[in-house]
């Protein structure tokens, strides 16, 4: 008897092995390979490239013309897209269940399709329940044609047929095609089925919107090479439990990658916050030690957020140290500059941190901020109201400046701050009206002129 030979795929990566590993040998991620039946696949066309034209070219000879957009017109996504969808260009958007990825891309489509023809195709909810939420949200159903089917063939085939311009396919890990035999959502069908969608979308000019699943760390799930397929990588992050939902580019072949959408989730669906400057402050009556506001540069676009720090004494051997909203790492990273050439020890502290609102932070101006925040809380004393504070922090203690220093500063003062603590480079050529600014270029000055 012949035995069935399996193989183990990594979740991540999509490498091969021939027997189980603790460590995937191809991207040396822990705990992610995963069982399959190794099995030959022959479909036609399976090892096509997605590029359509194969022909040897001069890149000069080759006519490239700007991409028709397609404004979806919901303002804040359509920042996010760099303008709109692309004809022919394939979109990933993933995020934690429950965000709000159906609620959007349903307004988007319902919107859409007063003009073009569109196509919902949900592995997921029934059609009563799309219909129940489009009633719901109050958007114009009537003509969004609606697909309750996780065959690919199936999909592929309707596609033919309807010749949709927009699609949204509602999750990409329920689809699965005939051609495999493992399970949907396995690496394999997850690969192969978006390789086949962006390759007709390429053909067609379609352009299709894949919804993507989260893993329990966070990752978009199923492998790597997903992200390698599509042209853009949507995230939507923020807090559940609060109403702001935020949309940020991963990569995005077609616009700028640092964009962010910000979004309200209402009980009409999601609303577009088009000035979400001031969402990330909380308000306080007198000012608190252990707050720190800072202004952070999203894209084109600059937003102030408070970022709170609560150091308190450790009570166990090994001390605290997390970060929420910020980066963990750098926070070890913050304290140990703050002692070394600042001076002021937290080395027996818990320290935790916190960026206010569920936004994240991913920009190094934020350090500055960070410490301030720890300093105000070490040392129980809050920082003059309307202060922000900015800046990165180098290991040497340096504070470097940051992009569009300026504009930064412009908004805080819109918004009615009247002091900044800024690096050297960043203080403004021409006075800010109603701004005082102090520009430093050491961690120790930044700490005497916030506590002076
Ligand atoms: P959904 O789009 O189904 O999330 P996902 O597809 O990302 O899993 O969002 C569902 C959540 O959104 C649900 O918890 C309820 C909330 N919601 C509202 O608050 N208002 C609304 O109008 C709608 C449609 C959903
Ligand atoms: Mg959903």
């Amino acid at each position: 008897m012949s035995k069935v030979k399996n193989q183990f795929v990594c979740r991540l990566c999509g490498g091969f092995s021939p027997k189980w590993q603790g460590q995937c040998p191809q991207c040396g991620e822990w705990n992610s390979l995963e069982e399959q039946v190794a099995k030959v696949v022959t479909t036609t066309g399976r090892f096509q490239s997605l590029a359509a034209d194969g022909a040897i070219k001069n890149l000069s000879d080759v006519e490239a013309e700007e991409l028709p957009r397609t404004p979806t017109h919901l303002a804040e996504l359509d920042r996010v897209l760099g303008g709109g969808l692309v004809t022919g260009g394939v979109v990933l958007i993933g995020g934690d269940p429950g965000i709000g990825k159906s609620t959007l891309l349903l307004q988007a489509l319902a919107r859409l399709s007063e003009s073009l023809p569109v196509l919902y195709v949900s592995g997921e909810e029934s059609a009563q329940q799309i219909a129940l939420r489009a009633r719901r949200l109050g958007v114009p159903a009537a003509k969004v044609r609606l697909y309750p089917e996780i065959s690919l063939e199936k999909i592929l085939h309707a596609l033919e047929r309807e010749a949709p311009k927009v699609v949204v396919i509602d999750s990409i890990q329920t689809i699965y095609t005939e051609a495999l035999t493992s399970a949907p959502g396995s690496v394999a069908q997850v690969r192969e089925c978006s390789a086949q969608l962006t390759r007709f979308a390429k053909r067609h000019g379609t352009s299709i919107l894949l919804v993507g699943h989260v893993t329990k760390e966070g990752a978009l799930a199923g492998p790597r090479v997903l992200e390698h397929i599509v042209d853009a990588v949507l995230y939507f992050e923020g807090d559940t439990h609060s109403s702001f939902r935020l949309i940020r580019a991963i990569k995005n072949r077609f616009g700028a990658v640092n964009e962010l959408g910000v979004f309200a989730m209402t009980d009409k669906g999601l609303r577009e916050v088009a000035n979400p400057s001031a969402l990330f402050l909380s308000q306080h009556d007198v000012p608190v030690p252990g707050s720190c506001v800072m202004v952070t540069q999203e894209g084109s676009r600059p937003m102030l957020v408070e970022v709170q720090a609560l150091v308190d004494d450790a009570h166990a051997a090994q001390v605290k140290r997390l970060a929420v909203g910020v980066e963990q790492n750098r926070l070890a990273l913050l304290l140990a500059v703050l002692h070394r050439h600042a001076g002021i020890a937290a080395f027996d502290q818990d320290v935790f941190i916190n960026a206010v609102g569920g936004v994240r932070i991913v920009e190094p101006a934020a350090d500055l901020a960070m410490l301030i925040a720890i300093v105000s809380s070490l040392k129980n004393k809050a920082l003059p109201n309307k202060m922000v504070v900015f800046g990165e922090v180098g290991l040497a203690g340096e504070v470097r400046p940051v992009q569009r220093g300026q504009e930064r500063l412009r908004e805080a003062a819109k918004l009615g701050f009247t002091h900044a603590i800024v690096p050297k480079a960043n203080r403004p050529r021409q006075p800010i009206e109603g701004m005082t600014v102090t520009a430093i270029d050491r961690l120790e000055q930044a700490v005497d002129a916030a506590f002076w």
